[in-house]
């Protein structure tokens, strides 16, 4: 039996990298899924490509995490469409790199809404239904190893992910009483996007190649290289899945040893 089969899964930032890897996981192990992400054109893509791997349905809505308003409606027309929300995953991101004495406001503005703001929102509007319809349900929220170590550059991408440790231990705590499972998933340096991008302004910022800043992560990594975002789909199936029932509250380093506490 699929390990997620008659599951309903709710997942943000799901139209590419860690989101997408996630959501063809959880495809695999037979769940129903609801597709989210700002870019309304890539997520319809992806869910076309999800749909191809899935026995469960598959529906995507277009939806900025940092809107709570928006946030509702998807949340409402999924439980119209669905009956109600099995597994909350809060991966939607973005990073931003500058020293502090050079970082906009603007920037902190807005890796701090989308990454912490973001997640308290949907989680808000998800884990209402999950009480309502007496779901014992689990959340996994993608954290980062920069919700437990600091970085130059990325002084707001490291506050954001320290604070949603916090709030997700938070969440943890308030919704044990419930069974319902709150833990994150902390990724080390993922191949996508949002990593290359890092590197290119990283490399800019400190007047190196790209290819130098690519060789200084892989460094990092005891492993010696880059996860993919399916390693992180694999953990990620796991704690949404009954295995993982008697854990809550917890991070989970999914990062080839580039931290280890
Ligand atoms: N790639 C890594 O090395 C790494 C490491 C640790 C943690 N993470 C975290 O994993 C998550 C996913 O990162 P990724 O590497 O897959 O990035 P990515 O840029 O490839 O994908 C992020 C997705 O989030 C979407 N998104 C951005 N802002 C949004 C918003 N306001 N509302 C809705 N969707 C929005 C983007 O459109 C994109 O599809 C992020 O939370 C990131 O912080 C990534």
């Amino acid at each position: 039996m699929s390990r997620l089969e008659n599951k309903i899964a709710f997942i943000t930032g799901a139209a590419r990298g860690i989101g997408k890897g996630i959501a063809e996981a959880y495809a695999r192990e037979g769940a129903s899924l609801i597709l989210t992400d700002l870019q309304a054109d890539l997520l319809q893509e992806t869910a076309e490509e999800i749909r191809a791997l899935s026995t469960g349905r598959v529906s995507a809505f277009p939806m900025d995490v940092r809107d709570g308003v928006a946030i509702a409606e998807v949340v409402s027309k999924t439980i119209k469409e669905f009956g109600r929300i099995d597994i909350l995953v809060n991966v939607a991101g973005v990073i931003r790199i500058n020293l502090v004495v050079d970082k906009p406001e603007e920037e902190w503005d807005l890796v701090v809404d989308t990454n912490l703001k973001g997640p308290f929102l949907v989680s808000k509007a998800v884990v209402r239904e999950m009480l309502r319809l007496e779901t014992k349900g689990k959340i996994v929220t993608i954290a980062s190893l920069n919700s437990k170590e600091g970085e130059a550059y990325t002084s707001d991408y490291a506050a954001s992910k320290h604070g949603l440790w916090g709030l997700m231990k938070s969440l943890a705590y308030e919704l044990a009483p419930y069974h319902i499972n709150v833990n994150c998933i902390c990724p080390g340096y993922v191949d996508t996007e949002l990593q290359r991008g890092c590197e290119r302004m990283e490399a800019e910022a400190k007047g190196k190649t790209w290819q130098e800043i690519r060789d200084y992560y892989a460094a990092k990594i005891p492993f010696g290289y880059l996860a993919t975002p399916a390693e992180i789909g694999k953990v990620a199936v796991f704690l949404a899945s009954s295995d993982a029932d008697y854990m809550t509250g917890q991070a989970v380093n999914v990062c080839g040893g580039a931290i280890m506490h």
